[in-house]
């Protein structure tokens, strides 16, 4: 895990759960940390927190979705299925996205 003193620079937005759920493998089940989703997780936050992006990333248990893990599902928005450090960029662009939209929400209503 990821260890560092949070004070995000805002309140989140959103929360991000990205499954880092771990099978013993006693029925041959593929799982999302056995596919790197914790240290995916810690790059994500840790980028989260370097860009200052307003969401919190939780760590989730399983989605039901582990053979096409690791998953994770932007609150309100998206699902992303086979997410590795590949699709790293693509995550965030989405996430910086979603702030984006969210921020735009809040001003027309305020
Ligand atoms: S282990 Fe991640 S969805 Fe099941």
């Amino acid at each position: 895990m990821f260890e560092v003193d949070y004070i995000p620079s805002e309140k989140p937005l959103f929360n991000i759960r990205l499954c880092t759920n771990k099978r013993l493998n006693k029925d041959a089940q593929p799982s999302c940390a056995g596919r790197g989703s914790r240290e995916l997780a810690d790059k994500i936050e840790k980028i989260l927190l370097e860009q200052s992006i307003p969401a919190k990333l939780i760590r989730s248990p399983c989605m039901n979705n582990c053979k096409i893990g690791p998953n994770l599902k932007i609150q309100a928005g998206e699902l992303y299925n086979g997410v590795t450090e590949d699709r790293l960029d693509e995550i965030i662009d989405a996430i910086k996205a979603e702030v984006t939209r969210r921020k735009a929400e809040t001003d027309t209503t305020s």
